[in-house]
């Protein structure tokens, strides 16, 4: 599964130049994974060729697309309040004479499908995630149709195969997202995306080379492979059979310039011995692993239909230790699902005090619509919640804090990614995703650097460069 919401508008997503004028303007708001940001990208990658380029805000948009995400609470309301503005954008546009298309794509469009219109009919094009190389015949459709377009199947032919290479005037970013599988058959009780993301495909892994390889190409030097389930990719590989993730981590790494690799979203049961010998072989693959355990008792595990017990959770990390033994982890936990004891809780706080995370996201639990734990007895009071989310945060943040202050006074290597926060600075990722900033040229941008870390701040870490020559990858925390 994905980590947190976060919002971005069309400024980040790939689009053309801003130097080139382009003859219609795209405006686009994104809601929730990374995996939503890697498709804002490539819905605009597949406008471009219309001649959409970025829209200064959603006045000035001739097509304005909300990409959205159903993992939370309210995820609809939240849709349809954001449409309320867009329509009174919409009318005030048609009234100077100009189009506007509004369309809703994402996890909410998939779910609600014909609702979307039937409530907000100023809506021009619902679309679903598997239907985005579709989108440029949508627009046509929606520029001459008396009624909405809704496309919500999975279509039988695969989206990647049409979608196009991202776009060469992107910015050259020195991190870089790129979906390798979607979906998941875990059908875990709490949980919408088998429902909205489908069944569990995977990318030829040829396809997936040859897109890191333009990645880096670009500029990438980090790339993170993206999927709801990434360590059940099983993608076909160039020998004709099916390759796990090790395999695929084992060639990517081959690609010069491909400096380091991380993946995310992963489930414990899909780590297989041939991924966690992975971590030792290849230098490139990131010594922190976002692996999700939900909670720490067994038996809500098990009404979880999690699939792995509590014990084989901490032996995995004890595992995945062993062979990395610089290996950071975060995990996601749920507060409150149907039928958990404050006995059930106290498991979860004693698996947290087990493992030691570097990081972690926690969620009360909410009922998904059509998923089996909405129905399920025992839902926990929400005062109770806010109770154990509170204890269960305050845990967490202990150990985040004491992670990061063990990195104070060690050498790391870090990722330049850009400007620091004051003049002069410039600033950088950490193997553990730590933001860092540090007083350098920005000419080191795209480079890795040995720094000492000197401080903390309060959501990064405050270093000085080593020396200016970059150095190969190898971490020290
Ligand atoms: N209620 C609360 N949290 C949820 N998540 C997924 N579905 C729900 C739900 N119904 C959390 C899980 C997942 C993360 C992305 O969101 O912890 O790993
Ligand atoms: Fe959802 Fe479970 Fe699949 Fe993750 S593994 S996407 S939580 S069903």
């Amino acid at each position: 599964m994905s980590l947190p919401e976060f919002r971005l508008t069309a400024a980040s997503a790939t689009l053309p130049a801003a130097d080139q004028k382009p003859l219609r303007r795209l405006h686009m708001i994104t809601w929730g994974c990374q995996m939503n940001v890697y498709d804002s990208g490539k819905m605009a990658d597949v406008l471009a060729p219309l001649g959409y380029g970025p829209a200064d805000g959603p006045a000035d948009a001739d097509m304005v697309i909300l990409n959205t995400c159903h993992i939370r609470e309210r995820a609809t309301d939240k849709v349809f309040s954001e449409l309320g503005r867009l329509r009174v954008i919409k009318e005030a546009r048609a009234a100077d004479g100009k189009q506007t298309i509004l369309a809703v794509a994402g996890c909410v469009a998939q779910a609600e499908g014909a609702f979307i219109t039937e409530r907000a009919p100023y809506v021009d094009i619902v679309l679903g995630p598997q239907t985005y190389h579709r989108l440029p015949e949508m627009v046509a459709r929606a520029h001459r149709a008396a009624g909405p377009v809704i496309e919500t199947d999975f279509p039988v032919e695969q989206k990647f195969d049409f979608l196009p290479e991202t776009a060469p005037s992107q910015d050259r970013a020195v991190t870089a997202f790129l979906t390798i599988q979607e979906g998941c058959d875990k059908f875990c009780s709490f949980c919408v995306v088998p429902y909205t993301r489908g069944a569990e495909a995977s990318r030829p892994a040829a396809a997936v080379i040859a897109e890191a390889r333009h990645l880096v190409s670009l500029g990438a030097r980090e790339i993170t492979l993206l999927g709801q389930n990434v360590n059940a990719y099983h993608g076909a590989g160039a020998d004709g059979r099916d390759w796990g993730l090790a395999r695929l981590a084992y060639a990517l790494a081959d690609i010069p310039g491909l400096d380091r690799i991380r993946y995310t979203t992963s489930h414990p049961s899909d780590m297989d011995d041939a991924l966690i010998a992975a971590h030792a072989e290849i230098p490139a693959l990131m010594p922190f692993l976002h692996l999700p355990v939900q909670s720490g008792s067994d038996r809500i595990l098990a009404a979880m239909n999690r699939r792995h017990t509590a014990d084989a959770y901490r032996r995995l990390i004890d595992k995945l230790r062993t062979t990395r033994p610089d290996m950071a982890f975060s995990s996601d936990f749920i507060i409150g699902h149907p039928g958990e004891t404050t006995a059930d809780f106290d498991a979860t706080l004693q698996l947290i005090r087990d493992v030691g995370f570097a990081q972690a996201y926690s969620f009360k639990y909410s009922p998904r619509p059509g998923t089996p734990a909405a129905g399920a007895p025992g839902m926990v009071a929400e005062a109770e919640k806010d109770r154990r989310l509170s204890e269960l945060q305050i845990l967490v943040r202990e150990q985040q804090d004491d992670f990061n202050a063990r990195t104070v006074g060690l050498e790391i290597p870090v990722l330049v990614t850009g400007p620091g926060r004051h003049a002069g600075q410039i600033g950088g990722r950490s193997p553990y995703l730590q933001a860092v900033h540090m007083d350098g040229p920005i000419s080191l941008a795209g480079q890795i650097v040995p720094v000492k870390v000197d401080s903390l701040m309060t959501n990064s870490l405050s270093a000085t460069l080593l020396n200016a020559s970059p150095r190969q990858e190898r971490a020290s925390a």
